[in-house]
């Protein structure tokens, strides 16, 4: 499982993000429970303090929850559908890295794909991919060429970044000492 999402594993076709050659990398599975969902994010926020990436940490634990979140009712769906009794698959997530831009990849074994919904809709649910649409600079999916399932992933960069300099700086990209964005 843990190596759909091997670094190795994906770099290539269309839909799959180019991640083989960057420096940092993490990864981590997780039981179908509902922990999943804050462990992968506290595991998030640790890994992009611990890399030097802190203007990224917010925009990437709030797509980790989403796409977490869709993993796990996609894995429990799954099991329950097969009819064996099996429990759920885990999920797996990673967490790659160039020192700018941070790829957030998760794993689950449901050959569903995702399908986001629409910005202006009023609906209660179908927010999840919208956020994600939102806040990252670009999100897709793919199914693994040495696995079943499918990754849905997102890369937090650019978008981030500006969020987190207007904050800093009170709505100005250029720094108060005029030394320019960090
Ligand atoms: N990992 C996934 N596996 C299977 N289907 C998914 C997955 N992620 C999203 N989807 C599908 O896309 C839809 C939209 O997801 P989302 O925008 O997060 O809204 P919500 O989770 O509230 O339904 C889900 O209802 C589901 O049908
Ligand atoms: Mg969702």
């Amino acid at each position: 499982m843990y190596s759909a999402l091997h670094p190795a594993a994906v770099s290539g076709d269309g839909g799959i993000p180019e991640v083989a050659n960057w420096p940092l990398q993490a990864g981590l599975c997780l039981g179908a429970l509902p922990g999943a969902v804050p462990c992968a994010r506290l595991h998030t926020k640790n890994v992009l303090h611990e890399w030097g990436l802190k203007a990224l940490v917010d925009h990437a634990e709030v797509v980790v929850s989403e796409l977490v979140t869709n993993a796990l009712d996609a894995s429990l769906s799954h099991a329950s559908r097969s009819g064996l009794g099996e429990p759920p698959m885990p999920i797996c997530f990673s967490l790659s890295s160039d020192g700018r831009t941070v790829v957030i990849q998760v794993w689950d074994a449901s050959p569903e794909i995702p399908t986001a919904g629409s910005a202006d809709s009023d609906a209660d649910s179908g927010r999840g991919l919208v956020i994600v649409q939102a806040l990252a600079d670009t999100w897709n999916w793919y199914q693994p060429h040495n696995a079943s399932g499918k990754v849905v992933w997102a890369a937090i960069g650019t978008k981030s970044q500006a969020a987190h300099r207007s904050t800093a700086y009170g709505g100005s990209a250029a720094r108060p000492d005029g030394a320019g964005p960090e």
